[in-house]
This record gives C-alpha cells, structure tokens and sequence, in this order.
C-alpha cells in the first residue's frame, strides 16, 4: 500500500483547520441564530462554550487524530479500543449528513455572486431568494457547488486541500477586514454594533433552556467539533507540533472571524432595518437582509453591487473550505480501510452526497430539518462520547499524546481533569436540554 498522505507544513494544517472552522456557521448560521435567541447574550454563551468546551474538545479529537495516525472510524481500533468505533461513525455519518445541506446554502452563494454584480440579487431580494433557493434552480447550483468541493479533495491532503486553504484562509480574513472597515464607515453603522456587543441577559435567563443549547450547539458547530473532521484533519499530522498552540489558534481565529463577520454583516443589518434588528430569521436571513442593504447603500447601484461581490466570494470562500473538509472525512474514511482510490471515491460520495441534499435544495424546510439534526442531535451526542473516551477511556495515553511536541506539558494534566469533569457535566447538560427541545416540547 502507498504511503499514508502528511502535511506538508504544520502552517498548512493550522490553515485547513482554521478553513475548516471558519464558513457558513460564521457568516450565515450565526446572525440568525443569534437573533432568535437574545442578540448579545447569545454571544456570550456562546464565548463561553468556546472556552469551557470547544478548546478541551478540540485538543481531545486533535489527540485522537495525530495518535491513530487513521481516519475517525478506524482511529478507536487503533487506539486499542475497537468498541467505541462507532463515536467516530456518528460523526463520520454527521459529516455526509451535514455536507448534503451545507452544499445546498453554499450553492446559493454562488447563485448570489452572480446576483450581487448583475444587480438582480439587489432590485427586490425577498422575491429573489424566494426563487433561487427552491426547485431546480436550487438543484443546479448544489450541484455546482459539490463539484468545486469533489475538485479540491480529489487532488488529496498536500496538493488539494493544504494548497487550496492556504490561498483561501489569508484572502477571506483580508476582504473581511475590507468589508468591515468599510462597514463602520456607513452612517447607522452603530446600531449593528450595540446589537452585537450590549447583552440582555435577562433574555438568557428567560429562555435558558433554548439559548443555552443553541449558543454552544453554534460554538461546537462553528469549530468543526463532533464531526470526525479534526480528527480526521489531525491524523495527517507529525509528532512535532504542539497541539495545544495549533487548538488555541484555530480556536481564536474562528472566533476572530466570527466577530469580524458580525463586523460586517450587523451593521448593513442595521441599516437596512433602521436599527431594528429584528428576529426574522430561519435560513434566508442573510440572503435576504444583506442584499436589501446593499441596494441601500450611499454611492448608488454600483457600489452595492461591487459590495455584494466581495462579500459574497468570501461567504463562497469559506463555505468551501469548510466542505472540502466534510467530504475528506468521509473520503478518508473509505481510502483508509478499503484502500479505495481517492478520486473516484471523491466523485462517487459527491455524487451521493449530492443526492442527499437534493430535497434541501428543493425546500428550505428540509434544509432546516437537517441541520437541526444535524446541530441538536449529532454533534451533542459526538462530542459527549469523544470527551468520555478521551477523558475517562484514554486518560494517561491521551495526556502523554497531548505532551508530544508541546513545551508546556502541565497543561496537559489540567486539560484531562477538566475533561473528565467541568467539560463532561457541561455536555451532559447540553446533550440533555437539547433532547428535550427536540423529542419532548
Ligand atoms: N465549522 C463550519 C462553519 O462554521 C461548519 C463545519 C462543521 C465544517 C463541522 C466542518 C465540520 O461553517
Ligand atoms: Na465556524
């Protein structure tokens, strides 16, 4: 059998992890999440499930990664501990789950690139995202979209994906910055920034039961966790990096990225709504509010248009380099213990992949549907047995794995107790409430 694939630099790994984390759940799946659920507050938990749980989670499914040395699947057998092969299936399983919709809003974004520069996106945005987010105007464009994602993972780790992320990363931080500078330049730009930063924590309070699963359910998503993917995205990787440093950096450069696109997007937000931001939300916000603003925008048509471009190629951006690294987890998966070849495997599951997304593009509710299962029920559940496994089942293995390559290895000691406890209970309680808003109210 050939050699297993590496990456070729520890900066082109942090690069396709950060690619990884940084997409739809940053610019499209936040403001509408953060909306329907208290505006800044949300924002807090959602800091807070960062630090508390994503970090020590991040590190857990990085350990599992770099130790297997194989993808999510095979990794647990590898570790010595073939029962639990099924925590990697769910989040394998989650990945082509996740990436069948996913595909589908990054289809759009493409649809609205085009829309942005022609101006047709901007003339009347409800009737336009009413078009070409159903039916098989929708269909094409998923499909288009899974093609440039089939491209980039069949030419594999060093010549695919790292190539690929290591362009893609610099250029969406860069036009973001553009766009939010530009941004707060804008008369009414204030509004977009109090909505994000002045917490009502009385809303927290209030609905603590949704707002809490939903902000860390959009933390753990954000970050690429309970998917198989950083585990899968680790397993490339040499003894000689410090796992702790590339967590903490992926960590901060999502959340940077984050508050950046909140940057942008809540003060055209602002604008359009007259410093209302109001709750309208669901799957369309974005597509619907963000062009409504730019044809608002001082300067005329043009400048909307221009406007829409850049933004929307980095929403495309991002959005790809977050799918190429659902569809290498499931591809990983089949190469590693079938020795399938790597191209065709690419096509055949885009092609599958494709399928499965075929009713989320024809209608937003099955679009809905499934990243509700997707973010409530999967990811949870992923992420509790990865933190059990790792805490409780791996334990000194996992500390040792942690230490390779690191320059602090006390921390590694604090990380395994917190795993076992504050980061265990926290997810518990997570997995339960989020149980109970699905199957019980
Ligand atoms: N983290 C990505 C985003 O924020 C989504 C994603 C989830 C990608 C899970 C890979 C795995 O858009
Ligand atoms: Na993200």
């Amino acid at each position: 059998m050939a050699e297993r694939e590496m990456w070729a630099t520890r900066i082109g790994f942090i690069l396709a992890a950060i690619g990884s984390a940084v997409g739809l759940g940053n610019i499209w799946r936040f403001p509408f999440q953060a909306s329907a659920n208290g505006g800044a507050a949300f924002l807090t938990v959602y800091l807070a499930a960062v630090l508390v749980i994503g970090i020590p989670a991040i590190l857990a499914e990085f350990v599992i990664g770099r130790r297997a040395k194989t993808s999510a699947i095979g990794a647990f057998s590898k570790l010595g501990r073939p029962r639990w092969w099924f925590v990697g299936a769910i989040g394998v399983v989650a990945a082509g789950w996740t990436l069948s919709y996913y595909s589908v809003i990054g289809g759009w974004v493409i649809r609205y690139i085009v829309g942005a520069t022609t101006g047709a996106a901007l003339a009347d945005p409800g009737t336009y995202f009413g078009t070409v987010s159903v039916g098989i105007e929708s269909v094409v464009v998923h499909a288009l979209f899974m093609l440039l994602t089939v491209g980039i993972v069949a030419f594999g780790i060093e010549d695919g994906i790292e190539l690929a992320t290591k362009f893609m990363v610099p250029s969406i931080v860069v036009l973001l910055l553009g766009l939010a500078v530009y941004a707060f330049t804008l008369e009414g730009a204030g509004a977009g920034y109090d909505f994000l930063f002045t917490a009502d924590f009385g809303a927290i309070v209030d609905n603590a039961g949704t707002v809490i699963p939903a902000a860390v359910g959009q933390a753990l998503f954000s970050l690429s966790l309970g998917y198989s993917v950083m585990i899968t995205y680790a397993s490339y990787l040499g003894k000689d990096d410090s796992l702790l440093s590339d967590g903490l950096t992926v960590a901060v450069a999502n959340t940077g990225v984050g508050i950046l696109a909140g940057l942008v997007v809540l003060p055209l937000l602002a604008i359009q709504s007259g410093g209302e931001i109001s709750a309208e939300g669901g799957p369309g916000a974005v597509f619907v509010a963000i062009p409504t603003a730019l044809a608002e925008l001082p300067g005329g048509s043009v400048v909307g248009q221009a406007v829409g471009f850049v933004f929307f190629a980095v929403v495309l951006v991002a959005a790809l380099s977050s799918a190429i690294s659902l569809l290498e987890t499931v591809v990983a998966y089949l190469v590693d213990n079938y020795g399938f070849a790597r191209l065709p495997t690419a096509v055949g599951l885009g092609a599958g992949i494709f399928l499965l997304g075929v009713p989320s593009a024809w209608d937003t509710a099955w679009l809905t549907w499934f990243d509700n299962i997707s973010v409530a029920l999967f990811l949870p559940l992923a992420v509790l047995f990865v933190v059990l496994f790792v805490g409780w089942v791996l334990g000194a293995d996992a500390v040792a794995e942690l230490r390779e390559g690191s320059n602090s290895p006390g921390i590694a000691t604090v990380w395994l107790w917190a795993l076992r406890t504050v980061v265990l209970v926290a997810v518990i309680g997570v997995v339960a409430l989020n149980l109970y808003d699905l199957f019980l109210v």
